[in-house]
């Protein structure tokens, strides 16, 4: 079932997200719409309160094209990056490591605007799957890039508070703008 995609300024945006303390049969069907909408508007992640709910849900899938040779290590072992894909994970524990680097960003709640956004350029995450294994990842690249994305947006954050000034001053009307259409 596709979900609304909630857009900027809407309020569940801001919220600070509550952990997922027991894992329901909603919460696999939640997973399951979350990644249906995510396919559809051609996206490769998609946290819960994009979808209006202010829990720690995430759903990422990066398609091989994007990043083929791209290897993490997973629990200790090298793995090829698609082998954990789909990934749906709950109260990630995220440490970004590295040095910082620019790579341009968008995001389904903040349509039409992609901007650069400096990031550290690699990630150590625990992820929580539904099924209550835990994925201890080290990874740089897109994923490392999506996990600090998706994570930011369970606290809140958007990548539009990341930017550098003077690109939001360029941003600043068509923001205004989507906030005046926003509810
Ligand atoms: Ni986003």
């Amino acid at each position: 079932m596709l979900l609304e995609i909630k857009q900027y300024g809407d309020h569940v945006l801001r919220e600070e997200c509550a952990r997922v303390e027991k894992v329901e049969l909603e919460h696999n069907t939640l997973a399951v719409n979350m990644l249906e909408t995510m396919y559809a508007a051609q996206g490769i992640g998609l946290a819960a309160p994009q979808v209006g709910l202010g829990i720690q849900l995430v759903v990422i899938d990066i398609p091989e094209d994007e990043e083929p040779a791209e290897k993490i290590t997973v629990n200790g072992e090298q793995k090829d990056m698609r082998s954990i894909m789909p990934l749906v994970f709950i109260n990630p524990e995220l440490e970004p490591y590295g040095k910082e680097e620019l790579c341009t960003e968008g995001c389904l709640s903040v349509r039409d605007i992609r901007s650069q956004v400096a990031r550290p350029s690699r990630v150590r995450a625990k992820l929580y799957k539904l099924d209550g294994k835990v994925l201890e990842i080290d990874c740089g690249g897109l994923l490392a890039r999506c996990l600090q994305h998706e994570c930011d947006h369970l606290r809140g954050v958007l990548f539009t508070d990341r930017i550098s000034s003077a690109a939001k001053v360029t941003l600043a009307k068509r923001l205004k703008r989507m906030l005046n259409l926003g509810t």
